[in-house]
């Protein structure tokens, strides 16, 4: 089963980026992790990092995959264009953030991608997207 991961602005420069919020892994380590929960769930991860709205929506949008898991970064706290992708998917998107975006500056605390997306993982650095992915597994299995 295929599951769409993308990851949002600047999560490119993980490790070197505020590793208190965001941990010390490289965007390669996380991504080494995500596969390797991802086929233990059997699921097939197609991992993508972009920091251009627009090619975040074609992604979700041209997907041929059973559901996602997103961590949209900045871009959460102001794109309703890509909210309203998410909520013109016809496949389950789960949002995650590193970093406890709740326990944070005041603008962090509104997701408004969140509000399409199916649920919501947020603080537990690189555990966010693997607890994403159970979290998909589980609504895809009616759960
Ligand atoms: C983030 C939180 C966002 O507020 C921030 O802009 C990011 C990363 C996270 O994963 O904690 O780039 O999405």
């Amino acid at each position: 089963m295929k599951v769409l991961v993308i990851h949002g602005p600047k999560l490119d420069r993980l490790g070197e980026r505020d590793p208190v919020h965001y941990g010390t892994q490289t965007l390669d380590e996380v991504n080494a992790y995500i596969e390797e929960v991802a086929t233990e769930l059997g699921f097939e991860a197609e991992i993508h990092q972009s920091a251009d709205e627009a090619e975040i929506v074609a992604l979700l949008e041209t997907a041929d995959v059973a559901g996602a898991v997103v961590n949209p970064a900045a871009f959460s706290h102001t794109s309703s264009t890509i909210a309203d992708a998410i909520a013109g998917v016809a496949y389950p998107v789960v949002e995650v953030h590193l970093s406890n975006i709740h326990a944070r500056e005041e603008w962090r605390r509104r997701s408004v991608t969140a509000e399409s997306s199916a649920g919501i993982v947020a603080g537990f650095k690189a555990e966010s997207y693997a607890l994403g992915l159970r979290a998909l597994k589980r609504l895809l299995e009616g759960g």
